[in-house]
């Protein structure tokens, strides 16, 4: 049987990217297979050491956001990566037979530290400092650190401790896996085979834009929480980029991306996950027939008002405990250690340190 192993970098609140792109798969593979998902709170220090006064809130917001998705703590195991220490013991491991070329030619490495060189840039300038926006330099010495150049060596420990086979991820996470197994490869063939190499399970996910039809991310301050209510989903929805040459509401619509509407109508993509008969909405779009303010209120709104709810009134049972979040951290995290050490032994034994 299959194990799975994911982890999520502690957030706070999740979006509806975050449900769509990657919860709702773990619901679903909780319970049939062995799954093991975490909080990783080590990685979220990769890019994020300076700040971290709010990370055991937002550890506390994202489980609680889990639960309330329906993640079911009995069906799978929930820790907090730096609960269970051997994460790090591997990582050291792993970390003495990884090539430094394999990092520094990951992809999304490259990408992220030109992300992070301009959200940094525009967060001086917002402060008012007179600051080049133009042209960010990845050559900053305080993003170029060990630990985030390290990040998949850590990755891949967080999956190897628990012989995952199977990891669900987004598509901009498959350089990272594929790092884990040249990791794993590497390791077997140096010390005996001890570890499996892990396969993505990349699961068909709609592309969901954010308010303002870029990608949802809370760095683009577009998103819908899965925690909004009732006004302020209203106002969102009211807000939602919809066709630009849809002057009127008569005027004929372009619901579906396309060279007139490249984003596509974000009232239309939630319509195809939440309203049944949706293909009759982008009818009377593109016949002018639906205006995009009726569109909104009269049928969007009304369409995501009961998994709203739902999901704020879980929400609110899982809160009002307030002792819940941390124990089902600590035993997950003793399920975990419990694996996680017998890896470790065996990893000890394999490197002759034991
Ligand atoms: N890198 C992942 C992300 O940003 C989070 C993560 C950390 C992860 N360790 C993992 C995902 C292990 C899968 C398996 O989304």
């Amino acid at each position: 049987m299959d194990t799975i192993v994911s982890g999520m970098r502690p957030t706070g609140r999740l979006h509806l990217g975050n449900y769509w792109g990657a919860l709702r798969n773990w619901v679903e593979l909780a319970g049939q297979y062995s799954c093991y998902f975490f909080v990783a709170d080590w990685h979220m220090l990769t890019t994020g050491y300076e700040d971290t006064a709010k990370l055991q809130d937002n550890v506390r917001e994202m489980v609680l956001d889990w639960l309330a998705a329906g993640l079911d703590p009995a069906k799978c195991v929930i820790f907090k990566q730096s609960d269970v220490p051997e994460h790090a013991e591997l990582a050291l491991m792993l970390s003495m037979i990884t090539p430094l070329s394999w990092l520094e030619n990951n992809p999304t490495w490259k990408e992220q530290l030109q992300e992070l060189a301009r959200t940094k840039l525009s967060k001086a300038a917002e402060g008012g400092e007179n600051v080049v926006t133009e042209a960010p330099s990845d050559a900053d010495f305080s993003l170029r650190t060990h630990g985030f150049l390290g990040y998949p060596v850590l990755q891949a420990a967080d999956i190897l401790l628990y012989k995952g086979t199977k990891v669900p991820v987004g598509q901009d996470q498959l350089p990272h896996l594929e790092l884990s197994r040249e990791i794993a490869r590497k390791f077997n063939s140096v010390y005996g085979r001890v570890l499996p190499e892990p396969q993505p399970l990349v699961t068909p996910t709609p592309r969901l834009p954010g308010l303002d039809g870029r990608k949802m991310s809370k760095s683009y301050g577009n998103t819908l929480e899965l925690l909004e209510t009732p006004e302020s989903l209203s106002k969102k929805v009211m807000s939602m980029y919809t066709d630009p040459k849809k002057i009127r509401k008569d005027s004929p619509g372009h619901p579906d991306p396309c060279p007139e509407n490249p984003p596509g109508c974000v009232v239309y993509a939630l319509h195809k996950l939440y309203t049944p008969g949706w293909e009759k909405i982008g009818e009377d779009c593109r016949a002018g027939r639906l205006g995009c303010v009726a569109d909104k209120r009269d049928l969007l709104l009304p369409s995501l008002e009961k998994p709203f709810s739902a999901f704020r009134e879980s929400r609110k049972r899982y809160e009002s405990d307030p002792k819940l979040v941390q124990s089902i951290l600590d035993e997950g995290a003793r399920k975990a250690r419990s694996i996680a050490q017998k890896t470790m032994a065996e990893v000890r034994r394999a490197m002759r340190l034991a």
